[in-house]
């Protein structure tokens, strides 16, 4: 079966407004918290991506009742730890790290052995970053691997912990906080800041959640075994979706898009930042606050001048996701950029700093990578006129979008494999695109 698309031809002005599928880290948590919860949740723009469609497959075979329309999810919880299922079930995580990581902190309670497995991209990745903390509480591990496939075995008497998250990680901060969530007594986590969105839910669902924010730790304590409410939740839009189209549009020439409805959470709008810092202004309007998270429609227009940057360390976790696209803008730049302390970009579904810098070479800009940084060497003329081929990135959805942007802003004649990768986050990026004016074949 052919899985690869042509791309010939960069794009021609254009001058619209899109919307994008509901965002994924909190269409997962969304789901997770659903399940522990005493009776019907409902959400709305709930992302029917791979990655939530795996979510929701793992928590039936948990013995949750789930019902997915059109439009609306129903997902019916029996309670903290009220998960029903038989003994040495397997659970298929997908690609999904989040989905992986998030749900072993939900089994920690659970006595029946449960085998969690996930994909070729998936299986390379370190499972030790939760299971060493879960490990605290009492969970077992019957497998020996820090990866996929990991059997967990968990405990009636959890106990509170004490976690120091060093990475940034939130799937790390979130394992901990669901494993807490049903933990008698007081468990206290001391993290590096990363996206809140489990706060910011457990918070609206006023479990007993107390979180001091230092300016680069945040200190959570949380109460366990508090009984938690339905869920009704209009999942905001995705920003790390959006920034595909954002980047388009101002590598693209005298364009302007319009993205409505988009989360724009402090912790994960890194990219706003950055860009801010290469001059490229992208406007907020008609901001809403919606049950602790924020958004607003991003209005972005085409951009000539693009400054290089040294980019400060202290935005790398809210930005975690978009620095591929990050890096393509840097490709246009005025000057040399620098990007340090990304070692967590190659612990992604691909090795995404290696990837990054393999893209930019093969459209004919210098980079000088380490293992954790990245000098990108920016040409402001850059043109590409030359076949390129991308394939063999382990289906990493991001590398596949990121090689569609630059393919329709920078030119050449592309070949991009494993098209189906999009499923994982993003299904109706192409047909976006399109709709936008781009040829594809
Ligand atoms: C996510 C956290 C990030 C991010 C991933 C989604 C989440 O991973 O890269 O796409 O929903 O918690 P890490 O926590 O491993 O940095």
């Amino acid at each position: 079966m052919k899985d690869y698309i042509s791309i010939f031809k960069t794009l021609k002005p254009f001058d619209k407004t899109i919307s994008i599928e509901g965002d994924k880290s909190l269409s997962i948590r969304w789901a997770l918290l659903a399940s522990q919860a005493n009776g019907k949740s409902k959400s709305f723009n709930l992302l029917k991506s791979e990655d939530v469609l795996n979510t929701l497959k793992c928590l039936k075979k948990l013995g949750i009742k789930i019902n997915l329309s059109k439009n609306i999810c129903e997902i019916t919880g029996n309670g903290l730890n009220g998960f029903n299922y038989k003994n040495n079930i397997i659970l298929n995580s997908g690609n999904s790290g989040t989905l992986g990581r998030l749900i072993m902190g939900l089994l920690v309670h659970s006595t029946k052995k449960v085998k969690i497995i996930g994909d070729e991209s998936l299986s390379k990745r370190d499972f030790s970053r939760v299971t060493e903390p879960l490990k605290l509480f009492g969970a077992k591990f019957l497998t020996k691997s820090n990866k996929l496939p990991i059997i967990i075995q968990g405990t009636k008497y959890a106990k509170p912990i004490t976690y120091v998250e060093n990475k940034g990680s939130a799937q790390c901060k979130s394992s901990v906080m669901l494993a807490a969530l049903n933990t008698e007594g007081t468990t206290v986590i001391k993290a590096k800041k990363s996206r809140n969105h489990t706060e910011l839910l457990f918070k609206y669902l006023k479990l007993p959640i107390k979180i001091i924010r230092g300016k680069k730790i945040d200190l959570i304590k949380i109460n366990g075994k508090k009984k938690i409410k339905p869920l009704n939740y209009k999942i905001p839009s995705d920003i790390s979706s959006s920034a595909f189209f954002l980047v388009l549009t101002l590598l693209s020439k005298n364009s302007k898009l319009k993205i409505k409805n988009v989360n724009i959470n402090d912790t994960r709008i890194g990219i706003l930042k950055i860009l801010k810092m290469m001059g490229i202004n992208i406007k907020l309007k008609n901001k809403k606050n919606y049950k602790g998270e924020k958004i607003a429609d991003l209005l972005v227009r085409s951009q000539s001048k693009i400054k290089a940057i040294n980019c400060p360390v202290d935005l790398n976790s809210s930005a975690i996701d978009e620095f591929l696209l990050i890096f393509l803008v840097a490709a246009k730049a005025d000057g040399i950029s620098t990007f340090r302390k990304l070692e967590e970009l190659n612990q992604k579904e691909s090795p995404r700093l290696i990837w990054g810098s393999k893209i930019l070479n093969k459209i004919g800009i210098k980079t000088i990578l380490t293992d954790d940084s990245i000098k990108i060497f920016g040409n402001p003329k850059l043109k590409v006129n030359k076949k390129i081929i991308i394939k063999d990135f382990l289906k990493d959805h991001r590398v596949f979008m990121t090689s569609v942007i630059a393919s329709l802003v920078f030119g050449g004649k592309w070949k991009i494999f494993d098209t189906h990768s999009i499923k994982t986050s993003f299904p109706s990026f192409l047909k976006k695109v399109k709709y936008l004016g781009a040829k594809i074949q």
